[in-house]
């Protein structure tokens, strides 16, 4: 008997249906990852799981070790030894580590918090976890990457006999990745069932016992990961062949754009400390200019220090087209002409409650730079040939954004400043969580963007869309450029070698 059945699960939105018939069960033990398309049903199948939709607003059928489940709310659902990470972040930012993990199941005695007993017992779970985490620190000040093992730690806290991971690896480093992975494995062990989504083809065949792929609201599959390959799930997701993700493509190089002069960036809580250690760059219009780097290198930091944004002390001689500009905020830069899609969405990129459209137009940038005077009719149309060309998912521009599939919210953030045409334009980690097919469309549009003259500065994780993608590669070690190469240069090897300081 399975662990789990979720049987004809059917769930609709108000002119959508997200779930059509989606049927699944996972086993004592097993790894089953589910894949597909953005906006194809694999988040909303698991919130159905955890209560998230409580019994009634869907139809179907759940059982546990045979036996059938009407969750009305989350509790419920982890009353029953479900577990579930969300896509999306949920810590409480105010609150330490600690206390998210414990929030709501805190050790006390007669109603009285034992905090002492709490941290000690965060402590304990952490190291048990190999986390290196202070559970007294607030979560709020962590990157999102440690946020991510907050969660985890939090999930694997409860003692669930089955865990849902929903693209628990997106904002993880290699060597976390591989954290992750132990402890999977061992969860595995002891017998407890493991839902896996992922857009991270590799990961996926390297840990599932079987893989189900979801299109359209609907199970297109389930197989064992020997008797079927990349391309074949592929297909399967999107429904066609997707062939060779990264266009060939030649850029025009005009004068500089941007030429940053000695940048540093400085500790917020100790200034004498240099994040950004005086670095210098020029990215050319039409250019593409990759930065690799492992995770904590100072990728990002380099861009919201250009940006205006970086909270504690910077200095750099900053040109844009020739002309010396001070930027001191992210208005400044936007006025300048720089735009940038962050890696965490919610930061400057999406407001939840705001439609695709009002999220896309130059009205969100006004309220921060004051320069735009727009059209609304013009603009609407804009906005939807946006949400075509990105292949957006959505009723139409005047869906709530909050209501879009991860990836799809990922590509309004993208969209909104590939509208504003900004001169250069800052893309840090622009397809994560994004899918197979929808990466290509993205690619493209980044090729287009520089044949138009933009000038493009990239940060990504994932070395393969950095090398597939520039025209040349600067790699950041703790905080400096170590080596810079041409297009052709840039070899896998030898960026890595860079990147950790190994030349
Ligand atoms: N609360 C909601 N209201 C309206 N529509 C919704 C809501 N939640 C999800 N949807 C729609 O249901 C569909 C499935 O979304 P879901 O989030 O399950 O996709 P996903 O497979 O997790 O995609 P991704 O890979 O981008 O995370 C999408 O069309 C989405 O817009
Ligand atoms: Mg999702």
């Amino acid at each position: 008997m399975p662990l789990l059945e979720m049987r004809n699960i059917v769930k609709e939105f108000p002119g959508v249906r997200a779930l059509d018939g989606v049927s699944f069960d996972l086993d004592v033990g097993e790894f089953h990852a589910i894949v597909g398309e953005n906006g194809a049903g694999k988040s909303t199948l698991m919130k159905v799981l955890s209560g998230v939709y409580p019994y009634g607003s869907f139809d179907g059928e759940i059982a546990v070790d045979g036996s059938p489940r009407r969750f009305r709310s989350i509790r419920d659902s982890e009353t029953a030894g479900i577990a579930i990470i969300f896509q999306e972040l949920s810590l409480v930012k105010e609150l330490t580590v600690g206390e998210n993990i414990f929030l709501g199941r805190e050790p006390s005695h007669f109603g009285v918090v034992n905090w002492g007993k709490m941290y000690q017992n965060a402590s304990r779970l952490l190291r048990e976890l190999g986390l290196p985490l202070d559970p007294k620190a607030m979560a709020g000040t962590l990157g999102i990457g440690q946020q991510q093992l907050v969660e985890i730690a939090k999930a694997l806290s409860q003692e669930a006999r089955i865990l849902v991971l929903d693209e628990p690896t997106a904002a993880l480093t290699e060597s976390e990745v591989e954290t992750l992975f132990n402890i999977l494995e061992g969860l595995k062990r002891r017998g407890v069932g493991l839902i896996y989504i992922s857009h991270k083809l590799d990961e996926v065949f390297r840990m599932s016992d079987r893989i189900t792929v979801l299109r359209d609201g609907r199970t297109v599959g389930t197989h064992l990961p020997s008797e079927i390959n990349k391309d074949g799930i592929i297909a399967e997701m999107v429904g066609r062949e997707v062939g060779d993700v990264f266009p060939a493509f030649s850029h025009e190089l005009g004068s500089a754009a941007l030429s940053v002069k000695g940048l540093s960036a400085f500790d917020v809580d100790d200034p004498a400390r240099p994040v950004i250690d005086n670095i210098s760059f020029d990215v050319k219009s039409g250019e593409v200019v990759g930065i690799a780097g492992l995770m904590g290198a100072g990728r990002t930091e380099v861009l919201t220090a250009l940006f205006g944004a970086w909270p504690g002390r910077c200095k750099a001689e900053i040109s844009i087209e020739g002309r010396p500009v001070s930027i001191r905020s992210p208005a400044d830069a936007i006025r300048l002409g720089i735009g940038f899609v962050t890696e965490d969405r919610k930061r400057y990129g999406l407001i939840l409650e705001q439609t695709i459209a009002d999220n896309m137009t130059l009205a969100a940038l006004r309220n921060v730079s004051g320069r735009f005077v727009t059209d609304r009719h013009r603009e609407y149309s804009a906005v939807s040939e946006t949400m075509a060309k990105l292949k957006i998912k959505a009723n139409s521009a005047k869906t709530v954004a909050g209501t879009l599939s991860g990836g799809n919210q990922q590509k309004v953030v993208l969209g909104k400043w590939l509208l504003t045409r900004p001169r250069v334009l800052f893309l840090d980690e622009p397809t994560r969580g994004i899918d197979v097919g929808a990466k290509q469309e993205i690619y493209n549009e980044i090729h287009e963007l520089a044949k138009a003259g933009m000038a493009i500065v990239l940060v990504s994780s994932e070395l393969p869309e950095v090398l597939g993608l520039s025209d040349r590669v600067l790699v950041l070690h703790a905080g400096r450029i170590s080596a810079e190469f041409a297009r052709g240069d840039a070899v896998p090897e030898a960026v890595m070698a860079a990147a950790t300081g190994n030349l």
